[in-house]
């Protein structure tokens, strides 16, 4: 109980009175996961964390912290990449335990749940009423719908469905002084003065907690082809996407880039991965085209598009699988160049977009960028080109010193989002902000966005308790 000595003895007790012993966690071990990320970014301190059942709960913790004053950062699955759920001596309120279907509605289309929810497990309820939520992304096993929703995540579909953003209908929010607001709508049309939800949409814990979410759902998916293309060059990759757009249309739901060290990441480091293509080339795509009906006509349509393709120069090799088993190996090479990146020898992450018109420009000016500050880095350029976003990450040269690479991050980080604001791009396109791109924040935002931002924070959370020095500084306004 010693840890717990910060906070005022009546702050304590009112606590305990309104949540259950077994989710008042002061249990060091129980509380270390929460306090590290995946990225290596955190090293957080909390002595408290606290894992309510329901949106009541909830608001009686944050009206509490409020009269108190305490500050609180929320926790989903603790996923996110800019250490943005890490606390620094807070309490934590992880949601995870949250995590009940409170509706699923085919008729309208849409599925009602707590924030807590893994998102995998919206997959699959869907699937089970023949429906389909399209948010796919890498740590779906373990991400929470509050923690996608909180860092608008986007992932491998969003070309054809969007962003969290575009998947929310309606949300019940808890604010700081632990007002409800229940905005669980679903509805597709509802211009009904501000549209509050988006406040809270990729607000990254700082405005309020989310508690439940009303998700649109789509037909399912019954057929899906997939395919690895090699690119006549980089520039290709602008008129491959037009000609699948173009001869696909709406059957056309990803477009990953891969390039040919990424390849070798997969295949040294990956398990079950199968050599692609009998040559190497430096740039190549993943393609999937899926459809509703289950009658092959989406793998006869990406078949036809990539012969045109071949025909027309834009690419120069492909092959399109033909079981789940080689479809699954070929986006095992685009999950292995996350996972095994670091083993060549560290990395500096950037998660920028551009308009996809300006990819190849951008990841062209970036090498020479970055090669000015060490000549034989190694870039790694991959991930949503169909959107414009590139994780364009780069690995030091062969045996170069750890120490000497890392100090170089400000540099690196500098020269790559230069180019983008350049070409009118975001240094944060679907990871959010968190407290790793704060500086990036108040040098490439104007100071009427950065303005408005803390107007509305301070609107909302005057006692600025709401995961504190995330996005923006805390201070007064
Ligand atoms: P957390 O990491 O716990 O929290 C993220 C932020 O949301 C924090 O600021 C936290 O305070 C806040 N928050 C969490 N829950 C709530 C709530 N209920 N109310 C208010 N605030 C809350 N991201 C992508 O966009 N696209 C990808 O393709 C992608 N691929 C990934 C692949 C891997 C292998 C991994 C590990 C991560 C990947 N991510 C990707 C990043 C990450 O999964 C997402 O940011 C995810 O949306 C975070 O969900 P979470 O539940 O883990 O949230
Ligand atoms: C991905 C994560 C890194 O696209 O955003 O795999
Ligand atoms: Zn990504």
């Amino acid at each position: 109980m010693n840890s717990l000595k910060k906070f005022p003895d009546k702050f304590i007790a009112d606590l305990k009175a309104i949540i259950n012993p077994r989710d008042f966690v002061t249990d060091e071990e129980k509380i270390k996961p929460s306090l590290t990320d995946w990225v290596g970014y955190a090293d957080g301190k909390s002595s408290l964390m606290l894992t309510p059942r329901n949106t009541e709960e909830v608001s009686g913790i944050l009206k509490l912290c409020s009269n108190y004053k305490i500050p609180i950062v929320p926790q989903g699955g603790n996923t996110g990449s800019v250490a943005g759920a890490i606390p620094n001596g807070e309490i934590i309120l992880n949601m995870t335990k949250m995590n009940s279907i409170r509706e699923i509605n085919p008729n309208d289309y849409t599925v009602t749940v707590d924030a807590g929810c893994i998102l995998e497990k919206i997959h699959e309820l869907a699937i089970e009423s023949n429906r389909f939520f399209p948010l796919s992304i890498g740590s779906q096993g373990t991400c929470t719908i509050g923690g996608n929703i909180s860092t608008n995540a986007g992932g491998i579909s969003v070309l054809k469905y969007g962003n969290m953003r575009d998947l929310v209908l309606g949300l019940e929010v808890v604010l700081p002084n632990g007002e409800i607001w229940n905005g669980l709508r679903r509805l597709r049309k509802d211009n009904t003065g501000y549209a509050l939800k988006h406040i809270f949409m990729g607000a990254e814990g700082t405005l309020g907690i989310i508690t439940a979410a009303c998700l649109r759902l789509f037909p399912e998916i019954t057929e899906k082809a997939t395919a690895f293309a090699s690119l006549r060059n980089l520039d290709s990759c602008v008129d491959l996407l037009e000609l699948l757009r173009t001869e696909g249309g709406d059957s056309l739901s990803s477009y990953e880039l891969i390039p040919d060290i990424g390849l070798d990441i997969a295949i040294t480091y990956g398990e079950e991965i199968i050599e692609p293509l009998s040559k190497r080339y430096q740039w190549n795509v993943i393609i999937e085209f899926s459809g509703t009906k289950n009658d092959g006509a989406a793998k006869l349509n990406l078949e036809n598009t990539l012969n045109t393709a071949i025909e027309n120069g834009i690419i120069l090799d492909a092959i399109i699988a033909n079981s789940l088993k080689q479809a699954n190996s070929i986006w095992k090479i685009r999950k292995a160049i996350v996972e095994y990146q670091p083993r060549l020898g560290g990395e500096i992450k950037h998660d920028v977009a551009v308009p996809i018109s300006n990819v190849p420009e951008f990841i062209k000016e970036a090498n020479d960028a970055v090669r000015r500050v060490i000549p034989d880095i190694r870039p790694v350029a991959y991930g949503h080109i169909g959107d414009g976003n590139i994780h364009y990450n780069v690995c030091p040269p062969l045996e170069y010193d750890h120490v000497s690479f890392k100090e170089k991050t400000e540099e690196i980080h500098k020269a790559v989002y230069d180019i983008a604001f350049k070409f009118g791009g975001s240094f944060a396109a679907e990871h959010g902000v968190g407290v790793v791109k704060k500086n990036e924040m108040l040098r490439y935002k104007s100071e009427t966005e950065i303005n408005l931002m803390k107007l509305i924070k301070i609107s909302i959370d005057p006692n600025q308790i709401m995961n504190p020095g995330k996005v923006l500084e805390n201070k007064k306004y």
